[in-house]
């Protein structure tokens, strides 16, 4: 996120005594990606940020994977899925590979504990629902259609105003706008989808008080995805003032502008954000193909390179129709099988100018296996779906 901002009270000139009004120094903490080159940010700390008193073992939920052999595609029941009511402990394994993982989970009105994710950044898309998400750099709002988009290693939580249905897409690697759509020194360009106005980072400190204060941290060893408790000596939420490139933000599907053509155009046109080995696009209502013979629905395609998983989260998706998908559905088209319309689609979409869809997507560029939550609420049927009744 190469895109300046400042926030609170922080001096002049960077490295340099910076002090409370009663004369004791902040304690400056340069969070940076890539070692020391790449983004970053200046934090501003009352209390010491590495001062903890305690460290013991967190146990994640679980974490199974299954290859998804024999090879088919899926549909998984997002709706159907049952799980606890905590926005960070409760979330369930849906998909996941050595890249990124796929979780859901629909959320109570209670606070989630703080925690940090130290793998990757975690992209979270808020499928319904509103609250806060308290973090170090301070408070985001969350609202139906946000990506919440939080760095790697930000101490936050969740505090849901109401029930959240939440689809956290956590990456093993940093999350950003696609490549191509940056200039050479990273602002948004004109052919971009969205641009810097429609990211919303936090605007004013959060300082909570508080000692022996519990911090979840998820984070690998060569054993895997694992979690740490971590109890820090004073709060986490210390902060006066920080500045920088770094930090979370917001960007909500309704200030995403699709692009659309003349005849069907590819899903690249639709990607909102890339990590490490994925993309993550959004089909969104818009305007279709307008040659006079165009097919608006897309035509079958082998992702010859890429796992392909669509969440449906609004709308009525046309290319499903006659598959038993719905909102709430996930579908996953795996790399090395042809996919695409169910047969009766194609014809029923001609004609047609505009798609009253929404959708979320993540192609992977290594296979997905399932979690445990995606087999629970898998639709047997699907596989079979295009071959008729
Ligand atoms: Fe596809």
């Amino acid at each position: 996120m190469a895109y300046y901002r400042a926030v609170g009270d922080v001096p002049p000139k960077r490295h340099t005594q910076h002090r409370d009004p009663e004369g004791n120094l902040y304690r400056e903490e340069l969070m940076g990606e890539e070692g020391f080159s790449s983004d970053s940010s200046l934090l501003y700390h009352r209390g010491v940020p590495s001062a903890i008193v305690a460290s013991e073992v967190w146990e994640l939920p679980d974490q199974t994977r299954t290859p998804n052999h024999p090879l088919k595609p899926r549909h998984l029941k997002l709706h159907d899925l049952e799980t606890g009511t905590d926005a960070v402990t409760d979330r369930r394994l849906v998909l996941g590979n050595n890249d990124v993982r796929i979780g859901y989970v629909v959320t109570g009105a209670d606070p989630s504990p703080y925690y940090r994710n130290a793998i990757g950044d975690e992209c979270v898309y808020v499928e319904s629902g509103s609250g806060a998400v308290e973090t170090v750099f301070g408070l985001l709002s969350y609202r139906t259609g946000d990506y919440v988009v939080i760095p790697r290693a930000t101490t936050h939580r969740w505090v849901p105003w109401e029930r959240s249905r939440l689809y956290p897409i956590e990456a093993n690697s940093h999350v950003a706008p696609p490549r191509r759509y940056l200039s050479r020194y990273g602002q948004l360009l004109e052919h971009a989808p969205y641009c810097e106005r429609d990211l919303h980072g936090p605007d004013a400190p959060l300082l909570v008080d508080g000692e022996d204060v519990e911090v979840l941290v998820k984070h690998r060893t060569s054993a895997g995805v694992v979690g740490t408790r971590m109890t820090y000596a004073t709060h986490p939420f210390d902060v006066v003032g920080w500045d920088g490139c770094l930090y979370p933000y917001t960007f909500n599907i309704d200030d995403y502008m699709p692009i659309t053509g003349k005849i069907h155009q590819p899903p690249p046109v639709h990607q909102v954000f890339e990590g490490h080995n994925f993309v993550v696009c959004n089909f969104l209502p818009r305007k279709v193909d307008y040659h006079e013979l165009a097919i608006p629905v897309p035509y079958y395609h082998s992702n010859v390179d890429s796992d392909e998983v669509m969440f449906y989260v609004g709308g009525d998706y046309e290319a499903r129709k006659g598959s038993g998908i719905g909102l709430g559905s996930i579908s996953l088209h795996p790399g090395g099988h042809a996919h695409g319309p169910q047969p009766s689609a194609i014809e029923a979409s001609l004609g047609v100018d505009y798609f009253e869809e929404s959708a979320v997507m993540v192609d992977t560029f290594a296979p997905l296996d399932l979690g445990e939550g995606g087999l629970a609420v898998e639709d047997p049927a699907y596989a079979w779906s295009w071959a008729g009744p």
